[in-house]
């Protein structure tokens, strides 16, 4: 069966079928992958069952994993996974749900608050790509909003008064939001605040989108509550249902998304029971903006 994109929703969302993500994947259907990620942001596929080494393998058609080192609080000798996986699950190393006071489950805590992943790094990702190995008997589904139509649908005014804005993100604001604020020395230094354009242009179609997350803590030259109330009336208006997508997951699902262009959060489940979902992250290429001279 060919390659075919079945849109979810009219501009935003689309599930792709005849393709098996497990073997090698031909260069025309690369293409045609890359073709409906720039249109819809957000692909789904069912039906994949796959090893970490064959999602790392079919990433790495669209561009370099990203190194994961710096996007969370797991102690090296913590982790579950193999190196290039980011674990988005509840579970330890014993395959079993992180106790409820755990630092590592507090801190992840902050993948349900709107974000685009690795906003806080200078260089943000491109895409990512989420696959379910055990789904969770209750919630956790995954919300995307598209940040395109969410920047459309601004008035003139407010365009204009925020596209020269540069916000500054971090994880410590994200977590900050949610009172998890103590760090170590090295934490801090690893999560140093990293500068974000507010309005971003997409590389391939060339559409201009909201660069918002809950890691961008600050907007330079503003003094910090205003940036706060800015950034909070945009994040309002960027995830009205009109411009959200509801993934609700089954077992072997990929979903795959474009951080440039969409915000997306997590939604509670129950953490008695396991939810094994894994990421891989394929890098950007190029910084939003240039960084501050140290
Ligand atoms: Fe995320």
């Amino acid at each position: 069966m060919p390659l075919a994109v079945h849109p979810i929703q009219p501009a935003f969302a689309a599930e792709v079928s005849g393709v098996d993500i497990a073997g090698p994947i031909a260069p025309a259907d690369v293409a045609a992958i890359e073709a409906a990620m720039d249109n819809y942001a957000v692909l789904v596929f069912r039906s994949q069952s796959i090893t970490d080494a064959q999602q790392m393998a079919f990433s790495r058609n669209f561009g370099a994993l990203e190194n994961a080192r710096g996007g969370n609080v797991t102690k090296p000798g913590d982790h579950r996974l193999p190196t290039g996986m980011n674990d988005v699950s509840n579970l330890g190393k014993d395959q079993r749900p992180l106790a409820r006071d755990n630092r590592q489950r507090l801190f992840n805590l902050g993948n349900m608050l709107w974000h685009s992943d690795s906003s806080f790094r200078a260089i943000p990702a491109k895409y990512s790509l989420l696959s379910a190995r055990i789904v969770n008997p209750t919630g956790g589904d995954t919300e995307f909003a598209d940040m395109r139509a969410a920047y459309d649908a601004l008035d003139d005014e407010t365009k204009r008064e925020i596209e020269g804005h540069v916000c500054e993100h971090s994880l410590m604001y994200s977590r900050g939001s949610l009172g998890f604020v103590d760090y170590t020395e090295e934490e801090k230094e690893l999560f140093k605040p990293v500068r974000q354009r507010l309005v971003r242009t997409h590389p391939v179609t060339g559409r201009k989108s909201l660069y918002l997350s809950s890691h961008a803590g600050t907007i330079l030259g503003l003094p910090v509550p205003e940036a706060r109330i800015i950034l909070r009336d945009l994040n309002e208006h960027a995830t009205q249902p009109r411009f959200v997508y509801v993934h609700k997951w089954k077992l072997n699902d990929l979903v795959v998304w474009d951080n440039r262009q969409t915000m997306h959060r997590g939604r509670r489940f129950d953490e008695s029971q396991p939810r094994d979902v894994r990421r891989t992250t394929v890098a950007g290429d190029t910084p939003t903006i240039a960084q501050a001279a140290e």
